[in-house]
C-alpha cells in the first residue's frame, strides 16, 4: 500500500516544502490496525492496551507494565507511588520538559534542581548528592536526548538515603544503560509515546515496574480509583459492579492509542538503526563546523537517539543560537529547543526563589543548544537539505 503523507508543514509561500522537525515514521500496519480498532467496537482501554502493556514489558524486560496517557501522568503516578507529598523533596535536572518538575508539584513536595553535567548534559550524580536532605523522597533523573543517565550513581544514592528512583525515560524507549535495558533501572520508569517520540502512540505513556503492588496501585489510580475498568466488567460471566477504592485520576490509554503502539514496539529497533545512521551522518558532516557535537557513549550504553541537539557558542561559531535558528527557519529547516532551564521560567523563580547563576551549567546549556531534526521518516535528501542549510548559515 502506497503511504501518502501529507505535509502539514508546507509554506505555501516557499516553492520547498519545510523539513518538520520530528515527523512521525507511521507504516500501514499502524494504520490498518487503528480501522480494525475502530471496526471492533471497542475503543477505549481493552484487549489491545493489555497485549500492548506485555509487550512494552518484554521489550525492556520489566515484570510489569502500565500504560497510561501521557508520560506526565506516568511521572506523576510513579510520585504518588514512591508517596511522595507535601513536605517532601524530589531532586531533579533543571534541563528539562517542564512535566519533570510540574507533578512533583502536583504532589505538594517541592522539586529540588541539581546541575548537570556538561559531558551528557544529563543530572550530576555529585551535584545531586550534594542536593540530598532528610526530606529527600524521590531521585529523578531524566535520560536526556535518550543518553542514559548514570543510573548506577542515582540507585546507590537512593538507596544510602531510603528515597526512591524514579526515571524520566520519554527520551529513552530503546536505552541500555552497562547492558541494563532503561524499564528495569530505577523502581519506576516512566516513558512518553507524544507525537514527536521515537515511538509514538500521538499521546501516551507508560510506567515499568518490578513492584507489582504499586503497579496494580497505578493502574486503578489511572482509573478514577475504581477497582475494574470497563472491560473486566463486561466479560462474558464477569461481575458489572466496581469498586472506588481511592479518589483516581483520568488517566488511562485508549486501544486506538495502543494499537499504533503494538506496530510502532515492532519497528523500534529498525527505527532506531535509522536514527542511528543520521546521527553518525550529522556527526561526520557537522565536525568541520565551530558547534559542540553531542558526546559518543561508552560501550555497553546504548543511546536512544531521540534529539540531535548542538551547542551554539556565538563567541566560536560566529553567530548566536537564536540567529542560527531564525536562518534555518528561512531555508525551511525546523529546528527545536531543549530545553529552556525550567529555573529560568517565570512561575520557578516565583515559586521556588530560583534564578540565574544557581546552575551555571545548565544555564550554559539553555542558551546555546538547538535541536536539528530527526526521525526515521527522513528521507536522505531531507537529511542532505538540513546538512547544507547548516553549511550555508555557517559558512
Ligand atoms: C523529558 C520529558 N519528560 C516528560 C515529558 C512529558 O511527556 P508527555 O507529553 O508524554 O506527557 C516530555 C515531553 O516531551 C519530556 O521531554
Amino acid at each position: 500500500m502506497a503511504l501518502v503523507f501529507h505535509n502539514r508543514f508546507s509554506d505555501s509561500t516557499t516553492t520547498m516544502p519545510v523539513v518538520p522537525f520530528a515527523p512521525p515514521a507511521i507504516g500501514p500496519d499502524e494504520i490498518s490496525e487503528v480501522v480494525s480498532t475502530l471496526e471492533s467496537g471497542w475503543l477505549s482501554t481493552g484487549p489491545r492496551v493489555r497485549q500492548f502493556e506485555r509487550a512494552f514489558a518484554q521489550y525492556v524486560g520489566a515484570p510489569f507494565a502500565v500504560a497510561v496517557n501521557s508520560c506526565t501522568a506516568a511521572l506523576h503516578l510513579s510520585l504518588l507511588a514512591s508517596g511522595v507529598s507535601a513536605g517532601d523533596e524530589v531532586v531533579t535536572t533543571p534541563l528539562t520538559f517542564c512535566a519533570t518538575a510540574n507533578v512533583v508539584v502536583h504532589t505538594g513536595a517541592t522539586p529540588v534542581f541539581a546541575d548537570i553535567d556538561p559531558h551528557s548534559l544529563n543530572l550530576d550524580p555529585d551535584a545531586a548528592r550534594a542536593a540530598l536532605t532528610p526530606r529527600t523522597k524521590a531521585i529523578l533523573p531524566v535520560h536526556f536526548a535518550g543518553r542514559p543517565a548514570d543510573v548506577q550513581a542515582f540507585e546507590g544514592m537512593a538507596a544510602g538515603c531510603g528515597a526512591s528512583v524514579i526515571e524520566d525515560a520519554a527520551h529513552c524507549v530503546e536505552g541500555v544503560s552497562d547492558g541494563r535495558h532503561i524499564g528495569t533501572t530505577a523502581r519506576f520508569s516512566c516513558f512518553s509515546f507524544y507525537a514527536t517520540k521515537n515511538l509514538t502512540t500521538g499521546e501516551g505513556g507508560m510506567v515499568t515496574t518490578s513492584d507489582e503492588k504499586a503497579a496494580d496501585f497505578m493502574r486503578i489510580a489511572s482509573l478514577h480509583g475504581m477497582d475494574r475498568d470497563a472491560w473486566a466488567r463486561y466479560t462474558p460471566g464477569a461481575s458489572a459492579q466496581y469498586d472506588v477504592v481511592m479518589p483516581g485520576f483520568k488517566y488511562n490509554m485508549m486501544d486506538i492509542q495502543a494499537a499504533i503502539g503494538l506496530h510502532q514496539l515492532r519497528r523500534l529497533d529498525a527505527r532506531h538503526a535509522r536514527r542511528t545512521a543520521i546521527w553518525a551522518e550529522y556527526d561526520r558532516a557537522f565536525r568541520s563546523l565551530p558547534l559542540a557535537l553531542p558526546a559518543p557513549v561508552d560501550a555497553g550504553t546504548v543511546h536512544a537517539r531521540h534529539l540531535y541537539t548542538v551547542l551554539v557558542d556565538e563567541a566560536t561559531a560566529g553567530i548566536s543560537r537564536d540567529t542560527l535558528q531564525a536562518r534555518l527557519r528561512d531555508r525551511g529547516i525546523s529546528t527545536s529547543i531543549h530545553f529552556r532551564a525550567l529555573h529560568l521560567h517565570p512561575y520557578y523563580q516565583e515559586r521556588f526563589g530560583l534564578r540565574r547563576g544557581m546552575f551555571p551549567v545548565a544555564e550554559s546549556v539553555s542558551d546555546t543548544t538547538l535541536s536539528l531534526p530527526l526521525s526515521a521518516a527522513m528521507t536522505p535528501s531531507t537529511v542532505n537539505r538540513v546538512i547544507e542549510a547548516v553549511h550555508d548559515v555557517l559558512r
